[in-house]
């Protein structure tokens, strides 16, 4: 029996969240459709190879929030019971973003920009009402999204230019005071720019040194085939943790396709050219080959950082609903997450289970 056992699963037929249960959260982010149910074959997978959920979307300002004084929430109720009824970890994304937030929350009845105290006002009553009604039942929340530039200064947000950098501590303070036991998070991408997580880490500090809780930084790591490289990556966890912070992959993913950009504002947008979309047909195999590489070095890495890393969230359960197929041009196709476009596993997560030793 044990050697049978034994058999099978260096045939691979574990799944990611049983081997990975001893080193961190395995994670996926799910859309609107999947949260819903629809289609069974995904509903299974979501449920057996995954041990964190969070939505793609639909917790969102934009979406959760869409107007002052109107939330939306079926949705988020619904991925929060999936969660529970699957026994998964679920955490919220995201906060405060200057990405996907109804433009209401700028302005004021005047039709002018308001004021710091009115905007100030208005997170408190975004942040308590949603981190709120989940308390107990969310692990933790992206608190706030994307507030620096790749050169480390301040994003121009509206957040930031109508409050200053004060609206992140303010954010972080709303949110442990709607669920003083939750998690905090601070989320941004290109985390491997060497001014990015310098200007991240200091923030850490700053907020500590305030009196706010953060529990972990989140390092989206939507990645290309040759950027970011391995070094640069690792460089990036040893900073943060020789500053004493816990690392969390929130949106991997690894493009196959040739990328005009290697960040993740997702307001950059490029022409569609034939060339950029290469693998219509198929993909030559020493391409596959190449991803394949790619996948298991990083693997590799988050395992190696396993100490400080506490949860890898794949951003997509399969390629056919990645965001990737459309940013940062739309209407390609794209190969970037573990399952493919008919739900199966590929062969590169076997790999990746036998080399998650316990
Ligand atoms: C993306 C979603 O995957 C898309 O469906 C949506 O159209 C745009 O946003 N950084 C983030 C994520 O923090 O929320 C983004 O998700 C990808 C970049």
């Amino acid at each position: 029996m044990m050697f049978l056992l034994a058999s099978v699963h260096s045939m691979g037929q574990k799944t990611l969240a049983e081997a990975t249960k001893n080193k961190f959260l395995f994670g996926v982010a799910i859309n609107v459709q999947q949260i819903k149910g629809i289609n069974p074959v995904e509903t299974k997978l979501i449920k057996n190879e995954f041990s964190a959920i969070v939505a793609e979307n639909c917790m969102k300002p934009e979406q959760i929030h869409p107007e002052e004084n109107r939330f939306y929430w079926d949705d988020a109720d619904k991925i929060v019971a999936l969660g529970e009824k699957n026994k998964q970890v679920v955490t919220g994304h995201c906060l405060i973003w200057h990405s996907q937030i109804g433009n209401w929350f700028f302005v004021g009845k005047n039709g002018k920009e308001v004021s710091p105290e009115v905007l100030k006002e208005r997170m408190r009553t975004h942040i308590l009402a949603i981190v709120g009604r989940y308390k107990g039942r969310v692990k933790g929340w992206d608190v706030v999204n994307e507030a620096f530039e790749d050169d480390g200064s301040y994003r121009k947000s509206k957040f930031y230019n109508i409050l200053g950098k004060d609206f992140i501590k303010y954010a972080f303070q709303f949110a442990h005071q709607a669920d003083p036991n939750a998690e905090l998070y601070y989320n941004d991408y290109s985390m491997d720019s060497p001014a990015k997580y310098d200007a991240v880490v200091a923030l850490v500090k700053e907020l500590k040194a305030a009196g706010c809780r953060i529990d972990a930084v989140g390092s989206q790591s939507h990645m290309q085939m040759e950027s970011p490289t391995l070094e640069a990556t690792e460089t990036s966890f040893k900073k943060l943790k020789d500053a004493g912070i816990k690392i969390l992959i929130t949106e991997w993913d690894i493009s196959i396709l040739p990328s005009p950009y290697s960040g993740a504002n997702i307001a950059t947008r490029f022409n569609y050219t034939k060339e950029m979309d290469p693998y219509r047909e198929a993909i030559p195999d020493s391409i596959q080959q190449k991803w394949n590489k790619r996948v298991l070095d990083m693997y590799a890495l988050f395992l190696k950082y396993s100490d400080v890393i506490e949860r890898v969230t794949v951003w997509g359960l399969n390629d056919k609903v990645s965001w990737m197929n459309n940013f940062p041009i739309r209407g390609r196709k794209d190969f970037p997450v573990l399952f493919d476009r008919n739900n199966q596993r590929k062969s590169v997560v076997d790999k990746m289970i036998i080399m998650t030793k316990h």
